[in-house]
């Protein structure tokens, strides 16, 4: 149920909002439907149970842009295009090589997608062709982004895409320097393909709101990443693995998760403005999280993450609060061999597919988002003078 506020302001008027705009509706959209009751999430119409079975994130990132599940060439052409665009220009990597490393990788990505747009944004005419290139690209050099944020980190270079591999292998590669097995690149591949997109959510807003005012991509992008870096959107996948070190050892669970929620600390990985019950994305992420944990040997991060879900479910599940899509893809990450700082610009190498195709969409029937709000300051004020204040 939204949270209804009524309030009077001090012209004598009586109005009526919704606490963080929720049900409330900006526009139409072609690209996403979630039914939060049933816990159904569908990508212009395909169930994501079947992208994650049968598609690849390419595949997928094509149909969010397109409309139109790619043909043969269509998909060969779109993956020729991405691993051309893959290397990051000269000038940029080496300007990166001067940032401060030890920042914080949502910030260094924000970052150098502004950068990339003083070298990419050639014209103030924004059409819906020259956007889809745009977006093209960067989808392309995301990867490359952040696996050379993590490794200056480090203390390493950064290493070039290879591209005899596919885009979520080659993100894996560029991050260690060694080609994943088949099980774990298509494990992430799964990753990106059900964190690509999720309709009107905070950084996807954002990416419209700033194109709406007819912009640059770069700048729609660079501040839907800024976004998604918050700990009530993607950053809720750090905070998952932060609870899951507190924690650290299956014996600890009960108790600390009954002090939290006894405190009204929030569990990170749970709890969702849409889903009212188990997010579908969690639902498959728990199967592959729990696969890699076998594979692994390393059963603690999966045992503890399905022990905190058997207690939330108990103690909150009346409430509607399951886990969310972030909840599990912490510790396929940490299975996966990512450090904790990469877990949310991996959410971004994905969702950067679903920020473009709602730019796209937003150009092609454009108006200017200019929401109200009831002003409730002062409305009767004498200006004192500075000497009399
Ligand atoms: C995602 C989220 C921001 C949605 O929030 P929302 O729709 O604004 O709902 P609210 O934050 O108003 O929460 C409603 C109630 O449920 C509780 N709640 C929501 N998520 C909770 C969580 N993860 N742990 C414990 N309690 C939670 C709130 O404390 C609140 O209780 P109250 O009514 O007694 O004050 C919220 O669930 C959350 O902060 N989750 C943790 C962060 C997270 O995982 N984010 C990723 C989302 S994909």
């Amino acid at each position: 149920m939204a949270k209804v506020r009524e309030v009077m302001d001090k012209f004598g008027n009586k109005h009526t909002y919704n606490e963080g705009m929720e049900g409330v509706l900006a526009t139409t959209s072609e690209i996403c439907h979630i039914n939060g009751k049933e816990g159904k999430l569908i990508y212009r119409g395909i169930p994501i149970e079947e992208l994650a079975e049968k598609s690849t994130f390419e595949e997928t990132s094509y149909f969010l842009l397109y409309g139109e599940l790619p043909t043969r060439k269509e998909l060969d052409d779109f993956d020729a295009r991405l691993k051309a665009n893959r290397a990051l220009p000269q000038e940029v990597l080496s300007i990166m090589k001067q940032m401060p490393s030890q920042s914080n990788t949502m910030q260094f990505l924000r970052t150098v997608v502004s950068l990339l747009g003083l070298y990419e944004t050639k014209s103030d005419e924004h059409t819906v062709i020259e956007t889809s290139h745009e977006a093209e690209k960067l989808i392309a050099v995301f990867p490359t982004i952040v696996a050379a944020i993590q490794r200056l980190r480090e203390g390493k270079e950064p290493i070039a895409p290879d591209n005899s591999l596919g885009h979520a292998a080659n993100l894996i590669y560029m991050v260690n320097g060694e080609k994943p097995d088949e099980f774990a690149a298509r494990v992430l591949d799964i990753c990106l393909i059900l964190h690509a997109e999720h309709g009107f959510n905070a950084s996807t807003f954002t990416s419209r709101v700033v194109i709406s005012t007819l912009t640059d991509v770069h700048s729609a992008i660079t501040a839907a990443i800024g976004s998604l870096r918050g700990p009530l959107h993607g950053g809720a996948n750090e905070g998952v693995m932060h609870l899951l070190n507190e924690i650290g050892s299956l014996d600890k669970v009960e108790e600390i998760i009954k002090i939290k929620l006894e405190t009204k600390a929030k569990i990170m990985g749970f709890g969702h403005r849409v889903y009212k019950v188990l997010d579908p994305r969690a639902r498959i992420l728990s199967q592959y999280s729990e696969r890699l944990a076998q594979i692994t040997g390393n059963e603690t991060y999966y045992a503890m993450s399905k022990k905190i879900e058997d207690i939330m479910k108990r103690e909150v599940g009346d409430r509607g609060i399951y886990p969310n899509v972030d909840f599990f893809s912490a510790s396929v990450y940490h299975y996966l061999g990512f450090k904790l700082e990469s877990y949310t610009p991996i959410f971004a190498v994905s969702r950067i597919s679903g920020w473009a195709a709602h730019v796209m969409e937003q150009l092609r029937e454009n108006r200017l988002f200019r929401p109200s709000s009831v002003y409730l300051g002062d409305i009767d004020r004498k200006y004192i003078s500075i000497s009399e204040r």
